[in-house]
């Protein structure tokens, strides 16, 4: 099904999206968390990280976007999802790595830079790596310790998102390779 692109634009937003391989390896760590009533495990088909939210936005902001992405010059690199974590007020259960790589820093800021190149204002909270597992969650999980996933990274992606009666519809607009200069 493809994504009505109206008037006001699509509601974008920048990523990473896992391969087949980690997407299992998510998928395991999720089941093995209890999800309290009324909280909702993420579909499979759903699970990323978020690098930057960017919102609704017009064909021309999308343009800028799509080419300050593709100037961006970070090197591949390696994330090993390590721990469990909890945030109270969007009420997510996620899962990070508690050593996050430089170039995956790197990655946001430049992403916070190219917002600001095609006249947007980025989020100004800090980044903070977390890849959501569970939404409406009350509260935080029972501690586990997951089993490290590692996760190569080598490109990310710009995603256009549609919250439809059943869930949000993800859409992967654009790739993205990660290389240095
Ligand atoms: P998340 O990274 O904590 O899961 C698409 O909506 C993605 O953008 C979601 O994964 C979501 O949160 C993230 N996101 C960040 N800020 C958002 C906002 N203000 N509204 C909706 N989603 C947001």
């Amino acid at each position: 099904m493809s994504l009505p692109a109206d008037k006001e634009g699509l509601r974008l937003f920048f990523a990473l999206w896992p391969d087949e391989a980690v997407r299992q390896a998510l998928v395991d760590i999720s089941r093995h968390l209890a999800v309290p009533p009324g909280a909702k495990r993420m579909p499979p088909g759903n699970l990323h990280l978020t690098l930057a939210f960017i919102g609704t936005q017009g064909g021309e902001v999308q343009e800028c976007l799509e080419q300050q992405a593709a100037a961006i010059q970070v090197p591949p690199f390696t994330m090993t999802f390590d721990e469990i974590g909890f945030f109270a007020r969007p009420q997510v259960v996620w899962l990070g790595d508690k050593n996050p790589p430089e170039p995956l820093l790197k990655l946001a800021k430049s992403l916070k830079h190219a917002q600001l190149n095609c006249g947007l204002e980025p989020e100004t909270r800090p980044f903070q790596t977390h890849l959501t597992l569970v939404r409406k969650a009350r509260h935080p999980p029972e501690p586990f310790q997951p089993s490290p996933v590692t996760w190569p990274v080598k490109e990310f992606v710009l995603v256009a998102s549609e919250t439809l009666p059943e869930g949000a519809q993800y859409r992967i607009i654009r790739r993205f390779s990660l290389h240095s200069a």
